[in-house]
């Protein structure tokens, strides 16, 4: 069975079994979609970060463990997790066609009802996202049709060699693509105020010692948490 069956399927019972469920298949109520449906009343608000890195555990990684800390801080609501796309065998995804790789995986971990947020996070290579990070997001195309991002809230965080890197035009292009599968964008709050994360490596892969960046990816993962408490219903203000 190929990732793109697992998927189809996968949906086509998440979708079957929360309207049976809701409506008694009277067909009245029941959601649109799976993705619509409300996590448990008790379940903690999930915030998932993906790291595209082709290096495990430097500066991409570190940076959004930094975000997702911050999240963690915001609320004993939130939980997190860092996904490496190092650990998982990708391979193009072709309409329709026959993908035999691990997306399957990811792809439970991400549509998860808990999950009610994501950071993506790409180093800059050649003022792109790394080939890992776009063909992760070239598996979204279910998404159009399913909605399993919809409403879920993203951030982005980008990680480049020096100050004016392609930081920013990266982070666009993610962001187009979040966009696409109805997902929430937001960027890094208050008081820094831009469109998401940008680190600079600028002391041999120590990204700690970027402090503005920093503070950027701490941003980014607090407003990411707000927004996705927000979402769940969870919000104190
Ligand atoms: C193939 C490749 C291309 C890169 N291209 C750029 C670039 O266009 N601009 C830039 O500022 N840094 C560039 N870098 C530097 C990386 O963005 C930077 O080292 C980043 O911290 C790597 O992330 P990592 O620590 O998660 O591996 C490039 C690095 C590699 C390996």
């Amino acid at each position: 069975m190929t990732t793109h069956d697992i998927i189809n399927r996968r949906h086509f019972i998440e979708t079957a079994g929360v309207a049976a469920a809701a409506a008694g298949f009277l067909g009245s109520a029941a959601p649109a979609r799976a993705a619509d449906a409300p996590p448990a009343a008790n379940a903690k608000v999930r915030i998932v970060g993906i790291s595209g890195s082709h290096r495990k555990g430097k500066t991409t990684a570190t940076g959004l463990q930094m975000a997702l800390d911050s999240a963690k801080a915001v609320s004993p609501e939130i939980e997190t997790e860092l996904i490496e796309l190092m650990d998982y065998k990708l391979l193009p995804a072709v309409p329709g066609g026959e993908i035999e790789d691990d997306y399957a995986r990811i792809h439970a971990k991400i549509t998860d009802p808990s999950v009610g947020g994501i950071i993506l996070g790409s180093p800059v290579y050649f003022s792109n996202m790394s080939a890992l990070m776009k063909m992760f997001i070239e598996h979204f195309g279910p998404y159009k049709k399913s909605g399993a991002l919809s409403n879920k809230v993203a951030g982005v965080l980008t990680v480049a060699g020096v100050r004016n890197g392609g930081q920013e035009g990266v982070a666009q292009s993610i962001m187009a693509a979040a966009l696409g599968v109805e997902m929430i964008v937001v960027g890094d709050g208050r008081p820094t105020g831009h469109s998401g994360a940008t680190l600079w490596n600028n002391a041999k892969d120590d990204i700690t010692q970027d402090e503005f960046g920093c503070s950027t990816a701490k941003g980014l993962g607090k407003r990411v948490a707000e927004v996705a408490l927000r979402m769940a219903g969870k919000a104190r203000s």
